[in-house]
């Protein structure tokens, strides 16, 4: 049976796709024509909002026409997911690694609504005026300061409305109690509150996605 999440998200036979107008692959994920669009298999090992979805999210906002700032974009395989899905929209890529972006300003060089920025998400005032009017935030950034990049981010774009963040315990805290740092790390997030969690695992170990909406 297919399930649809939305127009541009479909469930066939237990596997995630994105609708899609490009027939190239991405990161080597299967490819299939139907009629006039294709289908590109969304892999839960490789993104973690794939991952999420599998396992039951409920809250996703990320819609046709959205404007998605995406901090830690690496080689761009969410985002080129998201690219599909808002693809009347704009998906403003940033990463800091200048080998993961060289791929990545391949990758919006082939699609013409990724916006690829080679910055450090801990300067949003460098980016404020190219990403501008954002609706929602998506962070993938495994750093102790991830709280404070997120932070510094919503600040700068208060036009994002909801935001996707993405936690990765280890990465914050090396302590073995995971409740315990993802409730602190929880208390530390300013100007937003959350509507879900969803534990990544068996996908991703100690990683939580944490959906948000603005106060
Ligand atoms: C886990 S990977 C992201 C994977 C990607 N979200 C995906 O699903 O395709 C984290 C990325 O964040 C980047 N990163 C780490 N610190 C950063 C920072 N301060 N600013 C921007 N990007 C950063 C890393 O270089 C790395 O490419």
């Amino acid at each position: 049976m297919n399930r649809i999440f939305n127009d541009r998200i479909i469930q066939r036979s237990g596997k995630l796709f994105t609708k899609s107008s490009y027939s190239r692959s991405v990161y080597g994920e299967q490819i299939i024509r139907v009629s006039d669009y294709y289908l590109r298999y969304w892999n839960p090992k490789r993104s973690k909002l794939s991952a999420a979805i599998l396992l039951g999210l409920k809250h996703f906002w990320i819609e046709e026409d959205s404007s998605v700032l995406y901090l830690g974009a690496s080689t761009g395989t969410t985002v080129s997911h998201i690219s599909d899905i808002a693809h009347r929209g704009t998906v403003f890529a940033v990463e800091v690694s200048y080998e993961p972006f060289s791929k990545l300003l391949k990758l919006s060089e082939s699609r013409d609504n990724i916006l690829p920025i080679l910055e450090d998400a801990r300067n949003p005032d460098r980016y404020g005026m190219i990403a501008h009017g954002v609706n929602i935030i998506y962070q993938d950034i495994s750093q102790r300061d991830q709280i404070e990049i997120f932070n510094s981010n919503s600040k700068e774009f208060r036009t994002a409305r909801s935001a996707i963040l993405i936690l990765k315990l280890r990465s914050i805290d090396s302590s073995r109690n995971d409740m315990a740092i993802l409730s602190k790390s929880i208390r530390k997030i300013e100007g937003f509150v959350v509507v879900e969690t969803v534990d990544l695992n068996p996908y991703d170990s100690n990683t939580y996605m944490v959906i948000l909406r603005r106060k």
